[in-house]
């Protein structure tokens, strides 16, 4: 392995045992980041929080919640197509290959690739990417299910992973970014993104994406908006977050939930709405803030896509498809490429 690149990167290594290692960068530079970030995204007219501060303990929680509610189709679709894939993908890996995951998250989908690795070789390597603490617990478990499994887990943003990864070693990786993931991203950083994906691979490596598809308008808004209200409080708890880590002074019964579909730019956009006209305090980000009631601040996009879209996004930034695949209802995606 080559350490010193990767201990070069200014992350601090946790060596748990022979199969289990972590990589986070120092604890001083992820609140300068949280602290920097959003005083710059709450401190101008259009405001806004950035999806990646969701997923604190409490939130990659609440995230593990919506995934299990009726309303919300994409993480039983998207396991649906991974299951009925489970032979193509068998055939697909030409040689050995590790997986690497960015946005790992509770690596529930990661198992149904993992068995397929499981199938085909003696030893497999495993490195999720993700921002959240989740990581930790998700790779405990894993290892406990798959004797011939080692993790090098990465607890970064994507970008960071893929720095990471890149010139790691010349074993071939399959990268793959379940979820729809992607759709956070807006056409162009989307865009800009898939490109350094792409420039992260070898030929040789394999990269698979989940996307979701555009559909009908009400059947998208609940998804984001469920009836238990398990959406409405991940989307609150960001700025509970932000009391507890910069401390600031939100009071959460004065803000509301909103999620609408936006035809046009095919997105669900994820709003916190003012309730009142209030001054809020950020401490560590050296802010006070005013908002007007109804005031809208932005926390997430979920963009939509159609088939002749995602082709046509692959093969702008530098991928060659090799396969698509739809669940029978046609509600969700997932494509292999390669680098072209
Ligand atoms: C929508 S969840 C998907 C989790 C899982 N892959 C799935 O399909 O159910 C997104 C995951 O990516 C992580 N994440 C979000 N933004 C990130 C970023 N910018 N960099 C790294 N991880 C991120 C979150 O912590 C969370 O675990």
């Amino acid at each position: 392995m080559n350490e010193t690149i990767q201990d070069n990167l200014n992350y601090k290594k946790y060596v748990i045992d022979s199969r289990l290692k972590y990589f986070k960068p120092h604890s001083t530079k992820i609140e300068k980041s949280f602290s920097e970030e959003i005083s710059f995204s709450l401190n101008r007219d259009s405001k806004f929080i950035h999806p990646k501060f969701f997923y604190d303990k409490k939130g990659s929680e609440l995230f593990e919640k919506i995934c299990t509610l009726d309303e919300y189709y994409p993480t039983r679709t998207e396991i649906s197509i991974l299951k009925s894939i489970q032979n193509d993908l068998f055939e697909l890996l030409d040689g050995s290959f590790r997986l690497v995951e960015l946005g790992s998250g509770a690596s529930v989908k990661t198992r149904l690739i993992l068995d397929v690795f499981n199938k085909k070789y003696d030893k497999i390597e495993y490195f999720p990417i993700d921002i959240s603490e989740i990581l930790t617990e998700s790779s405990e478990l894993l290892l406990k299910d798959y004797e011939n499994l080692s993790i090098t887990g990465i607890i970064d943003t994507y970008e960071g992973g893929l720095e990471f990864i890149q010139n790691y070693d010349s074993e071939k990786n399959l990268i793959v970014f379940l979820g729809s993931s992607f759709g956070n991203f807006s056409p162009i950083e989307g865009a800009k993104f898939l490109e350094k994906i792409n420039s992260t691979m070898k030929h040789g490596d394999l990269f698979l994406i989940g996307l979701d598809l555009v559909k009908s308008t009400s059947v998208l808004e609940k998804a984001y908006d469920d009836s238990k209200g398990i959406t409405a409080e991940f989307n609150l708890n960001v700025l509970s977050r932000i009391n507890d880590e910069l401390d600031a002074d939100f009071d959460l019964s004065n803000f509301k939930h909103y999620a609408i579909y936006n035809e046009k730019d095919q997105r669900v956009e994820m709003y916190l709405k003012s309730l009142v006209n209030q001054s809020v305090i950020i401490s560590k980000s050296n802010l006070s803030l005013e908002l007007h009631k109804d005031e809208l601040i932005h926390t997430e996009y979920s963009h939509k896509f159609k088939i002749e879209q995602i082709k046509e996004l692959l093969g702008k930034t530098g991928f060659k498809i090799q396969k698509i695949w739809l669940d029978k209802n046609n509600l969700f995606s997932l494509t292999l490429a390669s680098k072209n």
